[in-house]
């Protein structure tokens, strides 16, 4: 028996919103692998394929799509209750928080919704305090937070912190491209810690939450112990794998706020992240001990968490593969710095 079924809770049809996104795909993945009865809503008219080729492979698995949009209040109300939606996970991304707030009308309307996991996925966005223009988009999250709580809608916060990869300071979407390979980059002195979670994990242990009684309107932290690392770590992790030592150049605090303060979206926002969890440590500055906050690892103690070392292996054995993973669209921004060497 799971744990979740030990405490309970059925496991009615979810919905995820932002499924063909970069988080919202680890998440519709693992509530297919689940079991559970798996609804995506794509929008239609999508020419990009590599969105037309993850719809295919989701629904492949079993994912039922839902064509429609989220800021589409009738359809969202009418097909929330047309499927009995029990759980509704969105992975909105950046630009569109504030479209959740039409999305709580639908759900609020529909009243039967046991669980609402607002687009999140990252630091806890009330303790953090990051820089503009990360504040501005924290700021987004926290109004998006208090209209769920303002129309009673049971939630969970997911905050997963990093997503395992090399966190390049310029790329929304870290994990996709290989760690570096001809020098890093590293922040500040390189030795302030982060959590890195694998996208799987990020998935399944967001629908483990979503299902489980003990996290209801409860912020879940994701600090797996294992996967605490500076960056500096990090980079003497990478270079056994390749079997080479890279330059280390700095990029300081300045630097970082340089970058911020040009207001380029979403690069400055990446920055402004950057800063805050290299340089402030906003990840690991607070404790876990608000009645409000629970951490996975409390929760799930017998799960493993896939380690910085395991998906480090993956990357090597792509590019033994001769599979260089790059993503060049999601690089937002190439800043030149001095090299200054650490
Ligand atoms: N922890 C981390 O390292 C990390 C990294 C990146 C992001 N995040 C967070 O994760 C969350 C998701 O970001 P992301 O980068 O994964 O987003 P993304 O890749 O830009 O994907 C956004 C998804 O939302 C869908 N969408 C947008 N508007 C919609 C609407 N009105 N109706 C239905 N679907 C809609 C998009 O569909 P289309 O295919 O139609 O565009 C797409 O599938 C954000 O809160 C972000 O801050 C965390």
């Amino acid at each position: 028996m799971t744990a979740t079924a030990e405490l309970g809770c059925s496991r009615g049809p979810a919905l995820v919103i932002g499924a063909t996104g970069y988080i919202g795909r680890f998440v519709a993945e693992a509530c297919l692998e689940s079991g559970c009865a798996t609804y995506i809503l794509v929008r239609p008219g999508s020419a990009c394929p590599a969105r037309a080729a993850t719809v295919d492979a989701l629904r492949a698995k079993g994912a039922i799509v839902l064509e429609g949009s989220a800021n589409d209040n009738d359809f969202m109300e009418r097909k929330l209750r047309e499927e009995a939606i029990e759980v509704v996970i969105s992975a909105m991304g950046g630009p569109q928080i504030l479209d959740q707030l039409n999305l709580l009308e639908a759900i609020k309307a529909v009243g039967s919704i046991k669980r609402f996991l607002p687009s999140e996925f990252g630091h806890d966005i009330e303790k953090a305090n990051p820089v503009e223009p990360g504040l501005s988009f924290y700021r987004e999250k926290r109004k998006v937070r208090r209209a769920i709580e303002a129309a009673g809608i049971p939630y969970t916060y997911i905050c997963c912190n990093s997503i395992a990869g090399w966190p390049y300071h310029n790329n929304t979407h870290p994990s996709e491209i290989t760690p570096p390979l001809d020098r890093f980059q590293i922040y500040g002195d390189g030795n302030v810690k982060a959590f890195f979670v694998a996208g799987c994990d990020i998935g399944k242990f967001t629908i483990k939450a979503a299902y489980d009684s003990r996290t209801l309107n409860k912020t879940v932290h994701f600090r797996p112990a294992c996967n605490l690392l500076s960056l500096n770590e990090m980079a003497s992790m990478w270079e056994s794998k390749i079997g080479r030592t890279l330059p280390r150049v700095s990029l300081t605090e300045k630097d970082l706020l340089a970058v911020a303060k040009e207001n380029c979206i979403p690069a400055s926002i990446v920055a402004a992240l950057t800063h805050d969890i290299f340089i402030n440590g906003c990840q690991i500055n607070f404790s876990i001990d608000g009645c409000k906050d629970v951490e996975i690892t409390c929760l799930y103690p017998d799960i493993s968490f896939r380690t910085i070392d395991e998906c480090f292996n993956d990357y090597a054995a792509e590019l033994k593969q001769g599979n260089k993973i790059t993503s060049p669209t999601s690089m937002v921004y190439m800043a030149s710095f001095p090299p200054t060497h650490a």
